[in-house]
């Protein structure tokens, strides 16, 4: 095959790209996005501040952009992300308790409706986990509101849309040893357990020298699909773009019958949020990198 979507696609897998509403009318952008990929995650419109600015008034003008233009070019959209504690508008910001628990309810309710049937996988609540060894929540307005914020946002999406796959995602939960991973295994496990709805969980995989690509990563996803739900790796980025790095990713999800597919957080190096390490598969004049090569060769 000669693009990553097709190649992903021989094995019933994706392979996707965030999207930046801003950048689609750039032309090199848009052209390498509609050619090589087959799945879509918006970058940022999709996010509390940008689907809610004011309490009530959704706004979905820049996340139909990127919707639009998604299935226009024939792509499935992963919707990120309803329940988070960063880039929550102002007035999220200030609230707390029953107030802010309702809000959670409300958010999750007003943009799965807009999207009903239509988005393949959601990621329902991003990054609950706190770094370091603690195993704990990650302090936050939503966790304040009680430690059951998760399942109710799971049981919340449930009923709002029932056709799209619900994921839980973060990041630093690709390396088996680590804390982290530990705590977020016992999470789903005790859902799967309670039967509390959870399809998927999403493996951000912002690799980088601080949290470098470890090879029990195949380790991990197969773990968390043995306890009956999708994996997928979610916000691909590595730090340098080694080939090889790139090529073992990808390798891990083939290895897992149910990895879903693989996003790539972003098109050229210049587009990444973290453009100095340049971690991308396209260089910022749109042509291709060997991390490239050493994808499409092991899709
Ligand atoms: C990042 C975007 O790439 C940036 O443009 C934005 O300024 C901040 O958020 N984990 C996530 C993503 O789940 O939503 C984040 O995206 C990167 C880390």
């Amino acid at each position: 095959e000669s693009t990553l979507g097709a190649a992903a696609a021989q094995s019933g897998r994706y392979f996707g790209v965030a999207i930046a509403a801003n950048r689609l009318s750039d032309s090199t952008y848009a052209t390498i996005a509609a050619r090589e990929f087959n799945s879509v995650t918006a970058e940022n419109e999709m996010k509390i501040d940008a689907t809610q600015p004011q309490r009530g008034q959704f706004n979905f003008t820049a996340a139909d952009r990127v919707y639009n233009w998604a299935v226009q070019n024939g792509k499935e959209v992963r919707g990120h992300t309803l329940a988070w504690h960063s880039q929550q508008p102002g007035w999220m910001q200030s609230l707390s308790g029953s107030a802010l628990r309702q809000a959670m309810i409300d958010h999750i309710n007003g943009v799965m409706s807009h999207y009903k049937g239509k988005i393949a996988q959601w990621d329902v609540v991003n990054e609950a986990f706190a770094d370091g060894n603690s195993g704990a929540r990650r302090d936050s307005n939503l966790e304040r509101t009680g430690s059951d914020w998760i399942e109710v946002a799971f049981r919340t999406a449930r009923a709002a849309d029932p056709s799209a796959k619900l994921c839980y995602n973060d990041y630093n939960v690709e390396n088996w040893n680590w804390a982290k991973t530990q705590a977020m295994y016992r999470m789903v496990r005790d859902f799967k357990q309670r039967g509390v709805p959870i399809d998927c969980v999403g493996f951000q995989s912002h690799f980088n020298s601080g949290s470098p690509y470890n090879s029990n990563f195949r380790t991990t996803l197969q773990n968390f699909a043995a306890l009956g739900v999708d994996v997928a790796v979610t916000e691909l980025d590595i730090q340098g773009a080694s080939p090889s790095t790139y090529a073992a990713v990808v390798n891990d999800c083939l290895a897992v019958s149910r990895c879903l597919g693989v996003t790539v957080w972003g098109v050229r190096d210049s587009d990444s949020w973290r453009s100095e390490h340049t971690p991308l598969l396209f260089y910022n004049n749109g042509s291709k990198k060997p991390a490239y090569t050493a994808v499409l060769d092991a899709l």
